[in-house]
């Protein structure tokens, strides 16, 4: 429901000569307490204000750390050493911003998919799921930048990877991965070029879109598990006969909910920094525990768990141009849902039997894939199929056959609902029965 902006008086003679002149208190009080969200929202529509919640955290953590952190090739293993060991508080400080980043990439993923579950894509919301994605594109180069930061042997070999990848570009390649580098291997250059992006720039980015996000919501109206626009009741509504029935203002009903959320979040992470700060090498690689080493290859070159299925699309083809590729097209085929899904009905709810099956399978293949990228199916190929497995050709077949659904799912998702093929059930007029 598009927010009716509001103006307010305040009593006190200073806060309304203020808001003469700035109406802040009018701003708030548009897009919380004068802001009707649907009264329907459940469990999945945490992960939004959770996502901010991380997105500060991430900030402040970072202010603190960059007090101590020196980039540098030389300087900056050292100095994370020194905010481990010397720095009051330091080591919370790191973990709380290391652990942060994972738990922001759990958050979004289960955000992104709340999107998929509900249509929260479909007209006229496509705007927001588009700025979502660049959020996510942003998010991955920060998480990609900040873990190059440490200069471990992980982040040294990580970046070199990624960058490597560049390469594959025909005729520049090799110049515009020297180009990104700064040298002719991850160095110096490369280390204070992506301190000053990972600290400055993609904040800065990441901030503006989150606030473009939250404007086009606020513009259309929030949607909901049931798919169906709110709307006023046959009587009118208990907030006022302007007001929605099928709505109920964001502040305090939703601050509330939100915080009882906020509060469950901070206990999952709190038990992961005090307990479990690398959560056995998932959330940090503990190769990255070992200073930058251009002569020394780890055992296994893999980006954190986040990026796994990604990394996986990459490693299934043979070929690396073709391999960037199917990886870029991985995700762009993201941006399209909103125009690749013709349905009209949008949450799944009420969609057809077909959509509901091509969710799961979509959510299982990028699993599965995260799987094959972090070498799970590798390492137990040996225990399933015997010790003379041939592990390579198994890991191939298994992450190929993900691959394959995984692109599937956008076409048939197209198919699906461009023939007519969907059989949907009669969505409700309203989200409530009652006022
Ligand atoms: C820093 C990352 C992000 C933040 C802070 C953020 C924040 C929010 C917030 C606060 C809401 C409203 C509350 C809610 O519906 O849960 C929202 C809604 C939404 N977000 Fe995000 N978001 C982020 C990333 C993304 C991404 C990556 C996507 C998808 C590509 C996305 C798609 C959406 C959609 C479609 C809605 C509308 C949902 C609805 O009305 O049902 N967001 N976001």
């Amino acid at each position: 429901m598009a927010t009716a902006p509001v103006r307010i008086q305040p009593k006190n003679r200073v806060l309304a000569w203020i808001e003469e002149r700035l109406p802040i208190l009018s701003f708030l009080s548009t897009h919380t307490s004068e802001y009707y969200a649907p009264k329907n929202f459940n469990l999945w529509y945490y992960f939004g204000s959770l996502a901010m919640l991380v997105l500060v955290n991430q900030i402040v953590t970072g202010i603190f750390l960059t007090m101590f952190y020196k980039p540098g090739a030389d300087t900056a293993f050292a100095s994370v050493e020194y905010i481990m060991r010397d720095v009051d508080w330091g080591w919370l400080i790191r973990y709380m911003h290391e652990v942060g980043a994972s738990m922001f990439f759990i958050v979004v993923y289960l955000h992104m998919f709340r999107g998929l579950m509900y249509g929260s894509y479909k007209k006229p919301r496509e705007l927001i799921w588009i700025l979502g994605m660049l959020i996510f594109l942003a998010l991955m180069a920060e998480a990609f930048m900040g873990y190059v930061l440490p200069w471990g042997n992980m982040s040294f070999w990580g970046a070199k990877v990624i960058i490597s990848l560049f390469g594959a570009v025909p005729w520049i390649g090799d110049a515009l991965v020297q180009w990104i580098m700064g040298d002719y291997n991850p160095a110096d250059a490369t280390l204070n070029r992506f301190f000053s992006l990972h600290v400055i720039a993609l904040p800065l980015v990441l901030l503006l879109l989150v606030v473009l996000h939250l404007a086009a919501l606020h513009e259309v109206g929030s949607n909901n598990p049931d798919g169906v626009e709110i709307k006023k009741g046959p009587k009118g509504s208990r907030f006022g006969a302007d007001k929605p029935a099928d709505g109920i203002p964001f502040h305090p009903y939703y601050t509330v909910k939100d915080l009882f959320g906020v509060g469950f979040f901070l206990v999952i992470c709190a038990f992961i920094i005090f307990f479990q700060p690398t959560l056995g090498g998932w959330f940090l690689e503990h190769d990255n525990f070992i200073p930058a080493n251009s002569l020394v290859t780890p055992a296994e070159i893999k980006p954190v768990w986040y990026f796994t299925p990604f990394y996986a699309m990459l490693r299934m083809i043979p070929a690396k141009l073709p391999g960037v590729i199917i990886m870029f097209v991985g995700i762009a085929a993201l941006f399209l849902v909103p125009w690749l899904d013709r349905g009209h009905v949008k949450s799944v709810r009420y969609r057809g039997l077909g959509y509901k099956i091509g969710l799961g399978l979509f959510a299982a293949s990028f699993v599965m894939l995260g799987a094959v990228g972090a070498g799970l199916t590798s390492e137990y190929i040996p225990a399933w199929f015997g010790p003379t497995a041939d592990v390579t050709t198994i890991e191939n077949a298994f992450g190929r056959f993900w691959l394959i659904v995984y692109f599937a799912c956008f076409v048939g998702l197209w198919a699906y609902t461009y023939f007519g093929w969907e059989k949907t059930k009669p969505v409700p007029e309203r989200v409530t029965t009652h006022d």
